[in-house]
């Protein structure tokens, strides 16, 4: 015990001397806030209900800002609260500048914005440009006949065949199913590239993007610090229409856009997407003070994803998600190859942005097999190398996935494969029900884990070990995962050379088992040793203070299984 503390205060000691402008650019000083940044991801559906109707609201978010701040993430992403049918719970937007009821009011996002800038946070939220509700009055419009005024604001295609019914082509949308929906009134098809009833924005019809980056002012105006753009990937499509090749693979994979034996390469990831990241770039940039943000969601290889954030010399979006981390083995040899390839694609200024767990993908600590060492390791690695660390919420206390069966599954992709053997779904290390990764948070020990009330029925079922997985319960525990989190957030934070420095694979330390790297900024310099493997080390000599490791009762010169640590060399 008396070792623990001994740890905590070298810690706290080495802080002040190692680097401390760190907090100007933490107070968002720094015009390139966004590449110091910490961002935890808010699913507000399952965040926390105030208003008793057993659906998180964005009075719940104000009401957990302290919390946030006090584990020292400086930005929030929301996914979305504006108004929408919630079929795919946001994601297929109605109105883009209206608070959805279920959440709160304009009023309420305003105090949340000023709450939030009161703390010297940054928030960003979802915006869904690719395409919107089939309830959006654009679309009713739009639907509504074939020559009124947004008649193309939307791909519309005569259907093929003697009476029309067949799909233009075999396009297959990213949810597997096939991309076109027949409208009755229209007599022709829509595309759409996720669900049939989040019809595809035509991007080509200048209407279109003018309106959208309206929406981009509307809220830039507003003070928000920037957005994640969901499916950029999908938000051009080749207008030829051409049929699509078929390919070897069945399932999607994170790294190449093939889904049930067919590559979707005429109608995802166009090049005229990089170019629309250049145009969305220079919108964002008309608002200069502070700097605003942008972040897309792609799939596919790193040398494809780079070009939506530099694109034939141009600026465009700050940052990609890289989703090859999420299904990376857990194993040193394959982060190791993993941060080589990120370093090599995106290099400075570029900043990777490795993605862990989201809501729509397996719980990190399922993944893990359930070892919150394991996932201690993990939130090691991301808060110390480079690239900007996201966390989706609950990961701090390691919120397990809620197994739920597909026939009961809310999330739209769920009841599209509820025909699906439950048994095999349930092994799976990738989820079908994406309602298993956001199910509430998990506060306390009340009933409902603190998320609503206990009289009230959670829009989905609560873990049911929030007995031991909770924040109360974990604060109070030197050892738990939270108070991990909190303390290598604390580190990040007050390190340039972990935020901005080089890093550099430390090859002398590297093996089947372990991981190293050094992070060097200046005349500081860091190396953090990651052991992967279940097995004990020892015998390792480092040149340095260990200022952190995953366990509380570490020693030196050896590791535990699956323990990390960071050490200030001497130079
Ligand atoms: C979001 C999903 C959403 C889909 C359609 C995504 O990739 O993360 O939650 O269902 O886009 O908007």
């Amino acid at each position: 015990m008396m070792k623990n503390y001994l740890y905590l205060f070298l810690f706290l000691w080495l802080i002040p001397f190692v680097e401390s402008d760190s907090l100007l650019m933490a107070n968002g000083l720094d015009s390139d806030w966004w590449k110091t940044t910490t961002v935890y991801h808010i699913y507000p559906r399952s965040w926390m209900d105030t208003d008793g109707d057993g659906i998180g609201d964005l009075e719940g978010v104000i009401a957990q800002l302290d919390y946030l701040q006090d584990l020292g993430y400086e930005t929030i992403w929301i996914s979305p609260f504006t108004e929408s049918p919630q079929k795919d719970f946001g994601y297929d937007v109605k109105d883009y500048c209206k608070i959805s009821e279920q959440y709160g009011t304009m009023e309420t996002f305003d105090r949340l914005l000023a709450e939030v800038h009161q703390r010297k946070m940054k928030l960003i939220f979802d915006l869904v440009m690719n395409h919107t509700s089939d309830e959006h009055a654009w679309f009713q419009e739009s639907s509504s006949s074939k020559d009124n005024p947004k008649a193309d604001w939307y791909i519309w295609k005569d259907g093929r065949g003697k009476n029309g019914l067949k799909r233009p082509n075999n396009w297959r949308a990213m949810s597997g199913n096939r991309a076109w929906t027949y409208h009755q009134g229209r007599k022709q098809f829509y595309y759409n590239g996720f669900l049939p009833f989040q019809p595809d924005l035509n991007y080509h019809q200048p209407d279109v993007k003018n309106a959208m980056f309206d929406v981009v002012r509307f809220w830039l105006e507003k003070g928000v610090d920037g957005f994640r753009l969901d499916i950029i990937s999908a938000i051009y499509e080749d207008s030829s229409l051409k049929n699509n090749p078929l390919s070897i693979h069945m399932t999607p994979s994170d790294r190449t856009l093939s889904i049930f034996f067919q590559h979707l390469g005429h109608n995802f990831l166009q090049e005229e997407s990089f170019g629309f990241s250049t145009e969305l770039r220079e919108v964002v940039d008309e608002f200069e003070q502070p700097q605003r943000i942008l972040i897309g969601e792609s799939h596919g290889h790193e040398s494809v994803l780079r070009e939506f954030c530099n694109y034939k010399g141009k600026n465009g979006l700050h940052a990609i998600f890289m989703f090859n981390a999420i299904s990376m083995p857990f194993k040193a040899r394959k982060y190791q190859k993993m941060t080589e390839t990120f370093e090599k694609y995106f290099a400075e200024p570029l900043m990777p942005t490795l993605v862990f767990a989201n809501h729509d993908r397996n719980r990190t600590i399922s993944r893990l097999g359930g070892s919150a060492d394991k996932a201690k390791l993990l939130a090691m690695f991301q808060f110390t190398s480079r690239g900007i660390p996201f966390t989706y919420f609950g990961e701090e206390i390691g919120i397990p996935r809620v197994i739920i069966p597909l026939k009961e599954g809310k999330d739209p992709i769920a009841q599209q494969n509820k025909w699906l053997p439950q048994f095999l779904v349930n092994r799976s290390v990738e989820i079908l029900n994406r309602d298993e990764c956001r199910t509430p948070m998990l506060w306390n020990t009340q009933a409902n884990a603190g998320f609503c009330d206990s009289l009230v029925k959670p829009w989905l079922p609560v873990a049911d070990n929030y007995q031991q997985i909770n924040v109360e319960t974990q604060k109070s525990d030197p050892q738990s995962q939270y108070n991990f989190f909190k303390k290598i957030i604390s580190l990040r934070n007050h390190t340039p050379a972990l935020q901005s420095g080089s890093l550099e694979i430390a090859q002398e330390f590297c093996s089947k088992k372990v991981f190293a790297y050094y992070r060097t900024l200046g005349k500081n310099r860091y190396l953090v040793v990651l052991n992967m493997s279940k097995k004990s080390l020892d015998q390792f000599e480092i040149q340095g203070d260990m200022i952190v490791s995953t366990h509380v009762n570490s020693t030196i010169g050896a590791f535990f299984p699956y323990e990390g640590k960071v050490f200030l060399v001497h130079r």
